[in-house]
């Protein structure tokens, strides 16, 4: 077989014959299956990675130095009623984008979720603190509830990855897209990476396939354009992009405001962000630096850093980044057109593998190295970049962990006071207690819709409460 012998020739100039040790126990087609994964991967850029980033010792994902790092610039969230005729004006220039048509939303979902311990893509994760509606659920619902609200369909674009597209693809058919028209919904792929192990060689999770784990994402840049999905954008008219991750449920998908700031402050890329906790949050922490914004990763911040204060006490590195971002498409257009290619980053993990005699190992200390890209660090391509603060107690509560911080326990919990929160202000009586009540995004994404939705004919709070826009006993 030819493409063997090519691959073999190949194997050979990079020092990785190993990964066809054990070809000959094989039969036909998972030989072939193995040849064609390892002609398709891209092993010479791994090792190039490998020896910049693990052996070269430039892993820190190129931190400025704590000397020259400022406190980011952005647009506080209104702390009285004097300050939100602004917010108000960008939510009707956001508006008057959603009725245009102008918007469209991209979700990452490519990810593992290895943390969670969930068997399955983590959007099928039932989180609804009454009806368990999934994480997918939600979000559709989101982007649904703003097509209706504002007249015009808001094209959805999932970003899947090799290890979960195809139930990720079935999961949301057999729901029917939970009310989105096919046609406005658009799937594309991120690339899959091998890793490499401590040795530099590239790891064999079995005998007959390569170890390969989602490209991070920041692989969407490069995958939109790819895949024809920045095209379809531009096709359907689409100048603004909404980008949020599938794990946070509390995430305004459609916010109006946010879209308004982006726009009317000419920014081709934003972001939200809320106040840090502690210096050392699991959160990308929003700098200045030389003029312009940048994203340095929790897991890259040196304590030296993190731990910076100003003249009157506060935290230089005091702001997070959630994970939310508005993007102009001819942002991502440019980037695209320059490769993509966002800087890696690299993690030392543990991976399941098989050793030097095929044997399969279960690692209890990280053995090898995977390579990621993260999206914000397009934010120093970006002319003009705008920080919007919001509420983290609104708008941020991400299942990570199968327990303790970043929940489906303290996610659920957030869910529901927030839905109390939004009953109580729009007139409800009984919100005081700890009820588990549940809103739809069809009905609500905020409490002043909620508002607009009942007309005054707020149910009082109980628990088990369910806002979905039907009637008690419809199916
Ligand atoms: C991420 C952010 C962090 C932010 C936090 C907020 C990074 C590196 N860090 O941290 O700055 O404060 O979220 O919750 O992004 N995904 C893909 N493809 C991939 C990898 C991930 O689509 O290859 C998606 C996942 O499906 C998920 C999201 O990206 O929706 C987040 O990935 P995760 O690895 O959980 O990031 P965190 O470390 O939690």
């Amino acid at each position: 077989m030819k493409l063997m012998r090519e691959q073999r020739e190949r194997l050979r100039k990079l020092g990785q014959e190993h990964l066809l040790a054990f070809v000959d126990e094989l039969d036909d087609t998972g030989r072939e299956v193995l040849v064609r994964q390892i002609a398709g991967s891209d092993i010479e850029k791994v090792l190039r990675l490998y020896e910049r980033l693990v052996k070269g010792g430039s892993a820190a994902g190129g931190v400025p130095p704590v000397e020259e790092i400022k406190a980011p610039p952005f647009i506080s969230y209104p702390r009285g009623p004097e300050e939100w005729p602004a917010w108000k004006e960008a939510r009707d220039a956001g508006a008057g984008i959603l009725r245009r048509g102008e918007a469209a939303c991209l979700m990452v979902a490519g990810g593992q979720g290895s943390r969670l311990g969930f068997d399955g893509p983590k959007g099928c994760f039932p989180i609804g603190p009454v009806t368990g509606r999934t994480l997918f659920q939600i979000q559709f619902e989101k982007v649904v509830g703003a097509g209706r609200r504002y007249g015009r369909p808001v094209p959805f674009f999932i970003m899947v990855s090799e290890t979960n597209e195809e139930a990720t693809r079935e999961f949301l058919e057999g729901e029917g897209y939970f009310g989105a028209d096919a046609g406005d919904v658009y799937f594309f792929r991120q690339e899959n990476l091998p890793a490499v192990d401590e040795d530099g060689k590239i790891v064999l999770a079995e005998k007959g396939k390569l170890f390969t784990s989602p490209n991070g994402h920041g692989g969407c840049v490069e995958a939109l354009a790819k895949n024809g999905a920045l095209e379809e954008m531009e096709r359907r008219g689409a100048k603004y992009v909404s980008y949020f991750q599938v794990d946070n449920p509390l995430v305004r998908a459609v916010d109006p405001y946010f879209i308004g700031f982006h726009v009317m402050s000419g920014a081709e890329m934003s972001l939200k962000a809320v106040r840090k906790r502690e210096p050392s949050e699991k959160v990308g922490n929003i700098v200045m630096h030389r003029g312009r914004l940048k994203v340095i990763e929790y897991s890259d911040l040196p304590d030296s850093a993190a731990n910076l204060r100003d003249d009157r006490g506060n935290l230089v590195i005091g702001m997070g980044s959630i994970a939310i971002h508005m993007f102009s498409t001819g942002f991502l257009r440019r980037m695209a057109s320059e490769g993509g290619g966002l800087p890696f980053h690299v993690a030392h993990k543990k991976i399941r593998r098989v050793d030097g005699d095929g044997k399969p190992v279960e690692p209890d200390r990280p053995n090898g190295y995977k390579f990621e890209m993260f999206i914000f660090d397009s934010l120093p391509a970006a002319e003009k970049a705008t920080v919007v603060e919001t509420m983290r107690e609104n708008e941020f509560s991400p299942v990570k962990n199968a327990e303790g911080v970043s929940s489906p326990a303290t996610s659920r919990a957030d869910m529901a006071r927030v839905y109390r929160d939004w009953l109580k202000q729009a007139g409800a009586k009984g919100a005081e207690g700890e009820a588990a009540v549940e809103i739809s995004p069809l009905v609500a994404g905020d409490a002043e819709e909620l508002e607009e939705a009942m007309g005054g004919r707020v149910p009082a709070v109980r628990d088990g409460l369910v806002l979905d826009g039907r009637q008690p006993g419809e199916e």
